[in-house]
């Protein structure tokens, strides 16, 4: 375990953002965790994965712990399938990239997405038609108050789009150390979503194997989202509307060709079209802007304070709500 005060958190958000914290701690096993527990019942604190979903709009005035903890294991249910399960503080694209390596499939699509494993069960992520939610059989978890370990099914952990019980009924309440996803050796290459299909079509693939999925969402992913190295940014910032078919049809009279897609007896809005409409994609404004080939990732150009980024994202949502009376919710975790 290691510390230090008036830790510099730059390093700690893709956004790239100059904060600092009170103090911050690495964790690299449950039982060092465990050791800070009569700490976290008394100070302010935060965890942090891969700092890829958060944006620090002032100092943070607390402790930050790093999770850090690692750890991979496969085990066969029976001939095709197993259980797979991933520490919290391993990056999820190395998981991802290692169940392909074990023949165990089903991650494909969600490669390359930025972040720890800890992050899937918390935001329920999700890509090219999956979200964690289709794979998650158990998250464990450690009660904060009590130090007790418990198990959630998939079902106790109320997965919705972007959504879980860790972020609403017990947020704050447990640290999440382990997830188990259910693999399979012949899970279903699913191709449909997006532009897979073309990036497939044009390496002639016919018949893509898991992998090809994988190589295909990386290779679309690095073409539309900015690399955080390059240019600072948290990947979406802003969830996409989930509207009232009613409200979709006012839409479509307005505007036919708005995309649109079914879910449930509602239907999902791309935010990135809206905020094209309202002239953002490619927009700069000082050290902040709208990424010129996904509207819905916000960047740093160098240099912009987490304010600057918030008060931008506000103006987003103003000329959003202005032009389509919709209001924009931020993906992105903010942290006052
Ligand atoms: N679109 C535009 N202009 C833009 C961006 C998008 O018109 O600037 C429209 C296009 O019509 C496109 C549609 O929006 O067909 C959907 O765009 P895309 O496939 O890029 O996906 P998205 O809905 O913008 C979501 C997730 C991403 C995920 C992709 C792919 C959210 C908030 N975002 O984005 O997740 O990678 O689908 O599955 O649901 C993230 O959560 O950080 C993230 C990057």
């Amino acid at each position: 375990m290691s510390s230090n005060f008036q830790a510099s958190l730059k390093s700690y958000n893709t956004f790239g953002i100059e904060a600092l914290a009170r103090e911050l701690v690495i964790v690299q096993s449950l039982d060092e965790l465990k050791k800070l527990l009569p700490r976290l019942r008394t100070e302010k604190f935060m965890f942090l994965g891969g700092g890829s979903n958060v944006l620090f709009i002032n100092d943070f005035d607390g402790l930050v712990v790093i999770n850090q903890i690692k750890g991979l294991k496969a085990e066969s249910i029976n001939g095709n399938d197993a259980d797979v399960s991933a520490m919290s503080g391993e990056s999820w694209h190395e998981f991802v990239l290692w169940t392909l390596d074990q023949g165990y499939y089903g991650l494909e699509n969600m490669s390359l997405i930025p972040g720890t494993v800890g992050a899937a069960p918390m935001q329920n992520i999700g890509a090219y038609g999956v979200e964690f939610k289709d794979v998650c059989i158990q998250v464990d978890a450690l009660e904060l108050a009590t130090g007790a370990l418990k198990s959630f099914t998939s079902a106790e952990c109320e997965f919705g789009y972007r959504e879980s019980v860790f972020k609403r009924a017990l947020k704050d309440q447990y640290f999440i150390y382990q997830v188990h996803v259910k693999l399979s050796r012949n899970s279903p290459i699913k191709a449909s979503y997006g532009n897979i299909q073309d990036v497939l079509k044009t390496k002639g693939i016919k018949h893509p194997s898991h992998r090809d999925i994988s190589n295909a969402v990386i290779e679309i992913r690095s073409s539309k989202l900015p690399d955080p190295s390059q240019l600072g940014n948290a990947g979406s910032f802003f969830k996409n509307p989930v509207v009232l078919q009613s409200q979709a049809e006012a839409l479509l009279m307005k505007y036919p060709n708005a995309p649109h897609f079914a879910d449930g007896d509602r239907v999902k809005v791309p935010a990135g079209w809206l905020i094209e409409q309202c002239r953002f994609k490619g927009f700069r404004d000082g050290n902040v802007g709208s990424h010129k080939d996904q509207a819905l990732v916000i960047v740093n150009y160098g240099g912009a304070t987490g304010q600057e980024i918030f008060d931008y994202s506000k103006k987003i949502i103003r000329e959003v709500q202005k032009k389509f009376n919709f209001v924009l919710e931020r993906e992105v975790n903010m942290i006052f």
